[in-house]
């Protein structure tokens, strides 16, 4: 298992280049099981959870080739619709096999994933909603056991609003026979990139990035070539870096549309931010300024930033309180960063950070994938060595994230263990 090291204390400055974004590359891969024939997909990043879907597919009859950041994938030979619990249990957003799965075989059987890190994270939303478009659902020795002849259009509303839940129903209903609408759909940057593939393989779906979406059924969808859009968390996680270690950084190949929310809170914080029409330039020249957020759906304050901003905050001039209203659970990096010397208090939701002049380099543990990004950039500005272990929950998510880091004159290095 490997481990960073990382020495604090260097401001980070130069050019960064953004990988393809996780959360929209899972879901259409997930979709490739829609379509017979090849489908290219581009700019797909080299992560973990990357690696997770492309063996689910293949367990399920997919081919599967990679060259570089492209993958071709086809469906045509998908025969047995099961997806086990050993590769389920690594990533919880393999549930986006069940959608797909259904409408393509008129049945599926998913492991349960089960609760993560950072909270419960139930698929009840998911399941209602194709009970709505007529599958019968069992929930059997941890499987979700779903058959339906042929998914029939239904006007479904979420009770809460659920990033994979709406992409699961959004893909099922592609298929379905007739109309479906999805009220308080999800609204996030990764659901318009996946609607905008699904209409390139000929599904008619209207109103994706608003809370109402249409999807009129289809017989089939034909394969497709795309590239995925820019992931906004990785641009976002080293925004903060630059505003952090007082530096100035270009974030290319990035999209600023989707980064509203934190740019408007970097400049709060005390950053310039200059953003352009594929990229952000981040710099810091006086104090940190503490800055209250409040997480939220699109397009309000990401979770997956979160970890990452309260960072900023434990050095800012002042106190900020930070809440977490999307997961219940999604404080872990608090008590690591404690032991860094950061002053946070937690209740409940709400975390009251307290700024401090320094933070202490430590041996940390990453516990979640944004906890760990969160404990790098700790260690960006920490005094001494910072030592980040089971940086396989990093890897999931952040591509070379080390090298990027270095070439911006970070000293970090990945030492296996
Ligand atoms: N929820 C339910 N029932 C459901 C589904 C969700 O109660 O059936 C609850 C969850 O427990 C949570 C809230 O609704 O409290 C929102 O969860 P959502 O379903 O939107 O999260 P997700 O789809 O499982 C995606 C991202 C997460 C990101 C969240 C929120 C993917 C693959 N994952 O998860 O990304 O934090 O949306 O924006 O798209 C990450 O990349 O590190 C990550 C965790």
């Amino acid at each position: 298992m490997d481990k960073m090291i990382i020495n604090g204390g260097r401001r980070l400055v130069g050019e960064v280049e953004i990988s393809g974004a996780k959360n929209a590359a899972l879901p259409i891969l997930a979709a490739g099981l829609l379509a017979r024939g090849w489908s290219t997909l581009h700019n797909v990043p080299a992560l973990g959870d990357i690696a997770s879907i492309k063996q689910l597919l293949t367990s399920l009859g997919v081919q599967v080739e990679s060259q570089g950041s492209t993958v071709r994938l086809n469906a045509e030979g998908i025969g047995k619709g099961e997806a086990p619990y050993d590769l389920v249990r690594k990533m919880r957003a393999s549930i986006l096999v069940l959608g797909p799965l259904l409408a393509r075989l008129q049945r599926a059987k998913v492991s349960l994933p089960g609760g993560c890190a950072i909270g419960a994270r139930p698929i009840n939303l998911h399941l209602a909603g194709l009970e709505r478009l007529g599958a019968h659902i069992d929930l059997r020795h941890g499987y979700v056991e779903a058959t339906a002849p042929r998914l029939k259009g239904a006007d479904i509303y979420f009770d809460g609003i659920t990033v994979t839940g709406t992409e699961n129903l959004m893909m099922a209903a592609t298929l379905a026979e007739g109309r479906t609408v999805l009220r308080n759909a999800a609204r996030e940057p990764e659901v318009v990139a996946l609607a905008e593939v699904l209409q390139a393989m000929g599904a008619c779906i209207d109103g994706a990035g608003t809370s109402v979406m249409t999807i009129d059924g289809v017989a089939e969808l034909q394969a497709t070539e795309a590239t995925i859009i820019p992931d906004r968390i990785e641009a976002g996680t080293f925004m903060v870096a630059a505003a952090l270690t007082g530096g100035d950084i270009r974030v290319k190949r990035c999209n600023p549309e989707h980064l509203a929310a934190v740019i408007d809170k970097l400049r709060q914080a005390g950053a310039t931010v200059e953003a352009g029409a594929s990229e952000v330039r981040v710099s810091r020249a006086g104090d940190i300024l503490p800055v209250d957020i409040q997480t939220q759906v699109y397009p309000g304050f990401p979770t997956d930033m979160q970890a990452q901003f309260m960072v900023l905050m434990s050095v800012a001039r002042g106190q900020s309180i930070i809440s977490e209203t999307i997961f219940e659970n999604r404080f872990i990096h608090v008590s690591e960063l404690q032991r860094m010397g950061a002053d946070i208090k937690v209740t409940g939701e709400t975390a009251v950070v307290r700024g401090v002049a320094t933070l202490s380099g430590a041996p940390v543990m990453a516990s979640d994938l944004r906890a760990s990004a969160s404990l790098i950039l700790a260690g960006l500005v920490a005094e001494g060595t910072t030592e980040v272990n089971r940086v396989y929950h990093l890897d999931r998510g952040y591509a070379a994230i080390e090298r990027k880091m270095s070439l911006l004159g970070a000293e970090i290095q990945r030492v296996a263990v």
